[in-house]
């Protein structure tokens, strides 16, 4: 930082102290290292309680930007570069606190302690039933009534050569939604200068509990509109059907002759109207083909209108492919844009729905002294 640059922040950071009400995101502190990943953060408003809110910036020198909060560790902004080289928001969100704790359906949020569903909120472990909640029709969903989305984490900047880092991490107690033990957990989210999004996540316990995190970011590409017309490539030939209210049956079915076929890159909306259930689009688990354990390719996500493209890698072994099929057009997200109905795509890397209550799924059973790790990263590039 040039030293004439001081009193202009030094001005900017009063006015954000002083200027800013509960909700208003204010100006960005000065970076925490020089190089060409920054890290910087500003208060994105208070609690009831008057917790503060904090936003952590990442920005690097290829022109990717990406914003997480302590709330939920929410992913709240990702600038991506188009094919000409112009940033574009690719996540949908709010741009203020008061969306993310009055009406969001997990968007960009850290979920857990167990992510998707459990079957009527019930589970059996070491012989001790256990009820959570049922807050998805008789079902369990992401995490219970206030999961890892609806916590304040505490964050603190990692700083390394090439890329720029924070570290979200969350203590939840013995009994907290239901679940037995107390699990402490981390989440990194690592900006690098080759325009990699990764998330690092870490749990441990002090007791036997089920432990299935993902991340909920809602993603366009185009940043606008549906998102029928992205082009889908999937490394999973199968998936697990579910019945109506989308517990799977236990079955790992082909995706071939289905609309669950993506093992060749198809446009999301070419099947869509037939796959079964309502509201009409995806919301299944797909069996990725490397059956988790190592960071592999999941899959790729084309945008041909901004030439945008995504790769997904993950050590998770499944992802619940969701297309917004719950988003009607009563949400009013950033810059006051209306969401319709897809107009996004959620990829949810993590082990597969109702774990807990399917042996023959991978356990998502933690014990105390192993360590529960998942990698998931997200690539950029524009063609
Ligand atoms: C997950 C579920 C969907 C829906 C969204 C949140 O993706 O599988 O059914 O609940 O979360 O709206």
């Amino acid at each position: 930082m040039h030293n004439r640059a001081l009193p202009v922040l030094l001005t900017a950071g009063l006015l954000a102290i002083v200027g800013c009400a509960s909700t208003c995101p204010c100006q960005d502190s000065p970076d925490v290292k020089e190089g060409p990943v920054t890290v910087r953060t500003s208060p994105f408003g208070n609690l009831a309680d008057g917790t503060a809110i904090t936003r952590y910036t990442l920005r690097n020198s290829h022109g990717m930007t990406a914003r997480i909060i302590t709330y939920g560790a929410t992913l709240t902004e990702l600038l991506v570069p188009d094919r000409d080289g112009k940033p574009g928001d690719v996540v949908l969100g709010f741009d203020d606190l008061g969306g993310y704790l009055d009406r969001s359906p997990y968007f960009g949020a850290t979920v857990g302690r167990v992510a998707n569903r459990i079957a009527k909120g019930r589970f059996q472990l070491d012989g001790v039933e256990y009820r959570l909640a049922t807050n998805n029709g008789p079902n369990f969903l992401h995490g219970g009534l206030k999961g890892f989305d609806k916590v304040v984490w505490q964050a603190r900047a990692v700083e390394s050569p090439d890329s720029a880092a924070v570290r979200f991490s969350y203590v939840s107690r013995d009994g907290e939604e239901g679940f037995p033990g107390t699990v402490m957990v981390n989440v990194i989210y690592t900006l690098t200068n080759d325009n990699v999004l990764r998330l690092d996540y870490s749990a441990t316990t002090d007791r036997a509990t089920p432990v299935n995190l993902s991340n909920h970011t809602y993603w366009n590409l185009r940043g606008e509109g549906d998102i029928l017309g992205h082009v889908l490539w999937m490394d999973a030939d199968r998936y697990t059907p579910v019945d109506d209210t989308l517990i799977p049956t236990g079955q790992m079915a082909p995706v071939k002759g289905t609309p669950m076929d993506f093992t060749t890159a198809t446009a999301v909306g070419a099947h869509i109207q037939d796959v079964p259930g309502k509201p009409v689009g995806y919301d299944h688990n797909f069996v990725l083909k490397s059956g988790g354990g190592k960071l592999a390719l999941a899959l790729r996500l084309t945008e041909p209108g901004t030439g945008r493209q995504m790769e997904m890698w993950t050590t998770e072994p499944g992802i619940q492919f969701y297309t917004g099929n719950f988003l009607d057009g009563t949400v009013t997200g950033k810059r006051g844009v209306v969401y319709p109905f897809h107009g996004a795509i959620v990829l949810e890397a993590q082990h597969f729905p109702d774990s807990v209550n399917q042996p023959a799924f991978p356990s998502i059973v933690l014990a105390p002294g192993g360590t529960y790790t998942q990698t998931t990263l997200y690539r950029f590039t524009a063609k």
